[in-house]
């Protein structure tokens, strides 16, 4: 998909169901896990730095997808880890390429 951040407040599953990308989901609460997204940079520069709710990080633990390193790198390094949930993820100003069941 292609799309534009815009207000920098549009989670990844809002701005895909606006374009009618099929990602699927269903608390669009950070809890059940559906809409777990594995996000990568199409640009040269590396990914900007963006915050986890809490809700991600239990999540994204409970499903074996964010080790202590990445979360400590994430928090400390601003260094996103490959795996969100959509329902969670603000989109930033970058060419990011989102895969997802
Ligand atoms: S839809 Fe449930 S965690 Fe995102």
């Amino acid at each position: 998909m292609y799309a534009v951040a815009g207000s920098h407040t549009e989670t990844i599953l809002s701005i895909a169901r606006e374009h009618k990308i099929p990602i699927s989901f269903d608390c669009a609460d950070g809890e059940c896990g559906t809409c777990m997204i594995k996000v990568s940079s199409l640009s040269d520069k590396p990914r900007m730095g963006s915050f986890l709710t809490d809700k991600e990080k239990v999540v994204l633990k409970e499903q074996g997808k964010l080790t202590a390193e990445e979360l400590e790198k994430a928090e400390v390094g601003d260094q996103p880890p490959a795996w969100r949930l959509a329902c969670q993820m603000i989109a930033r100003d970058e060419d990011i390429l989102v895969e997802y069941t």
